[in-house]
């Protein structure tokens, strides 16, 4: 056997090649392969957003747009209907009493009083103005939906440069295989943390603690924190300094490193096997607000000194607990900051539960295959590749920022948002967003069935 097809054997059965083990392996070591109580946590990084900063141009913008517009198109042109698609310059001149097909970016929504809904709608050609008639109920249900800047396929009758609309293709996921780990495993996705704040709850963090360290519960759950091995959290980890305005009245600890350093007081309990996946979310400030934001550095010393973290940016892929023929499970992890607007400014979201229903957000944004579709949602970083288009379907969904536990399904893909250990704070209460801390959704890799533990 070559070196070559040593190492691919090596790698196949999940061990580092080193030169002592290729030797070995020529000499036929068994390899005993690790039994159930051996459960590993193995974590990799599929993808994150890097950015140096530099000085932002319009050009900047303009390409983000272009860029965004053609990758949202070559996604679109998986659905069967792209098939018929041509440019808005040609469906515009076309004689015909067909319908067109055309891909664009939405670029204005005129509800107006008569019932009817007038969009403009731009591709790299031109621009056309598309109008749903107040008559067709179901198009105008779709409309409440309706978010500026998101790129849709739109079907209808042009008439004197005019589409008259008869359906709205979004972009969308396909349906999920559904894949499951050979082994009983577990994952567990806190919410927002905001050690500092006042209100923080560190009787109850410290209960979620003591019982992912097999220190308290029944024996089935003590068996249940044993085989957990992945401990994401999605942001606002702290809750930082000068976030807003009279913060620091709201503060027990006002210092940054200091918030951080009581955290890893907390974290450095939770045992080395389990695998711990951060990313920042709006209240760490030790990062920049606009989105990527990088993986947590400064500031954050004391977390990235414990031996089983592992710090991602703000959106990311990572994979876990993929083994032999298991791929393991892609997680998005995305803090959640474009959600406040988008409730805001979306009927259709506030309709189906706004706040109160994470997993309509999550479903809205699958849709849309993107995390933040309009421009005044977020403060995002004009990049040629858009880090919140969904480039690839993941197997779970993962946010924090509303600080609301639910756990959801949207074909396969299974939505979790965190809750928090926060107690209501007034900004939420203006807004009639009720919390809900000490919650931690946890999934099981094998079944794939998500359940809700509670600390409260
Ligand atoms: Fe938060
Ligand atoms: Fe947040």
């Amino acid at each position: 056997m070559s070196n070559q097809e040593i190492v691919k054997k090596l790698l196949d059965k999940g061990i580092l090649p080193t030169s002592k083990n290729i030797a070995h392996e020529t000499t036929k070591i068994t390899i005993v392969k690790p039994r159930i109580d051996d459960l590993r946590a193995r974590v990799k990084i599929v993808k994150e957003f890097d950015y140096k900063q530099k000085k932002i141009t319009v050009d900047d913008f303009t390409t983000h747009y272009r860029e965004r517009y053609k990758t949202m198109r070559k996604i679109l042109f998986n659905r069967p209907e792209a098939a018929s698609a041509v440019s808005i310059d040609r469906a515009k001149d076309m004689l015909s009493d067909e319908d067109q097909v055309i891909i664009g970016i939405v670029s204005d929504v005129d509800r107006m009083y008569t019932g009817t809904v007038k969009l403009i709608v731009e591709d790299l050609t031109s621009q056309i103005t598309v109008i749903i008639s107040s008559k067709n109920n179901n198009l105008i249900e779709e409309a409440k939906f309706l978010t500026l800047d998101e790129v849709l396929m739109f079907k209808g009758r042009v008439r004197k440069g005019v589409m008259f609309l008869h359906s709205i293709i979004r972009p969308d996921i396909p349906q999920k295989k559904e894949e499951f780990s050979p082994e009983e495993v577990y994952a567990v996705f806190s919410g927002d943390i905001h050690v500092g704040s006042n209100l923080f709850l560190p009787k109850q963090f410290s209960n979620f603690v003591d019982w992912l360290s097999g220190k308290v519960g029944t024996e089935r759950q003590r068996e249940i924190a044993r085989k957990t091995k992945y401990f994401y959290i999605p942001g606002d980890l702290v809750d930082g300094i000068g976030i807003y305005p009279g913060q620091e009245k709201e503060l027990k600890i006002t210092n940054l490193r200091s918030q951080y350093e009581e955290l890893s007081k907390f974290l450095s309990r939770v045992p080395d096997d389990k695998q711990i996946i951060i990313c920042p979310g709006n209240h760490d400030a030790g990062v920049r607000l606009e989105e990527p934001q990088p993986r947590m550095q400064d500031y954050a010393e004391s977390i990235l000194e414990l031996p089983n973290v592992t710090m991602v940016t703000n959106p990311s892929y990572s994979n876990i607990h993929a083994i032999d023929n298991y791929a393991g499970q892609d997680v998005l992890m995305y803090h959640g900051y474009s959600f406040d607007r988008l409730i805001d400014q979306v009927e259709g979201l506030r309709l189906a539960g706004g706040y109160e229903k994470p997993d309509e957000i999550h479903k809205f944004l699958l849709k849309r295959r993107h995390l933040s579709p309009s421009h005044n949602l977020n403060l995002t970083i004009p990049m040629k590749q858009d880090p919140h288009i969904i480039s690839q379907i993941p197997d779970i969904m993962v946010s924090g920022h509303i600080h609301k536990a639910n756990i959801g399904n949207y074909k396969n893909t299974i939505s979790i948002s965190g809750s928090c250990w926060q107690a209501v704070t007034d900004f939420q209460l203006k807004f009639g967003h009720v919390p809900d801390p000490g919650m931690i959704p946890i999934v099981n890799l094998k079944t794939r069935k998500g359940s809700m533990l509670s600390f409260k």
